[in-house]
């Protein structure tokens, strides 16, 4: 590189590093962002629980002294990497994860709080996550949990997830829960 052109760059990233630093916060309009209209996307999809196997997805990672001895599992913390698929079938389409944590926080009933990201792979869903923040108390019937936020498509995300059973072996704990989320974003 010539010497004049060097001077340009240091010259211009000197400038670029002082206007960085002009302010340290302001206001901008939406359009700025590129943000067009909030759309509302409901997502259908099967969450996949498998705690026993070979190859479980979610598995205990922490419990407290008295976890074995509560009935409600108290204390005990569970780390899951599930997948999502369309149908009920495991052997259906994988369109993400779900990766998280659960918790059993209830000592009068199950009551799990979950913190989870649902990494999603497909379509233009691809490479966007949503965030789930709540309380799952498993053995009803419906259970919503709020959407806190997003990333990628789902910037700026704010919703709701319902989980509904759909199958569940008492024997290993295994179970498929069907979601349907309903999320705001642009
Ligand atoms: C999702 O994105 C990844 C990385 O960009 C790519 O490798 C993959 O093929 C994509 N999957 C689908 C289903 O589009
Ligand atoms: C979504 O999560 C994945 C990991 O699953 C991460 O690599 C990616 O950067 C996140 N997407 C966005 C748009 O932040
Ligand atoms: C339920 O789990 C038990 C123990 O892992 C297993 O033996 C049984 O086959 C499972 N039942 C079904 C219907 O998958």
């Amino acid at each position: 590189m010539p010497g004049a052109a060097i001077f340009a760059v240091f010259i211009f990233s000197l400038l670029a590093a002082g206007q960085s630093q002009e302010y340290f916060s302001r206001s901008l309009t939406q359009k700025k962002l590129g943000l067009k209209k909030e759309k509302l996307s409901h997502l259908h999809f099967y969450f996949h629980d498998i705690v026993s196997g070979r190859t479980p997805t979610a598995v205990r990672v922490a419990e407290a002294a008295v976890t074995n001895s509560s009935p409600t599992g108290f204390g005990a913390v569970v780390m899951m990497d599930d997948p999502l698929t369309v149908k009920p079938q495991l052997s259906s389409k994988q369109v993400g994860r779900a990766q998280g944590i659960y918790a059993s926080a209830a000592m009068e009933e199950l009551g799990f709080l979950m913190v989870l990201n649902f990494a999603f792979t497909e379509g233009k869903y691809n490479g966007s996550n949503l965030s789930v923040l709540g309380r799952n108390t498993v053995f009803s019937a419906v259970r919503e949990m709020p959407v806190v936020g997003g990333s990628g498509v789902f910037r700026f995300a704010r919703g709701y997830a319902e989980a509904r059973t759909h199958w569940l072996n008492f024997t290993s704990g295994d179970a498929v829960v069907e979601y349907n989320v309903y999320v705001f974003h642009y």
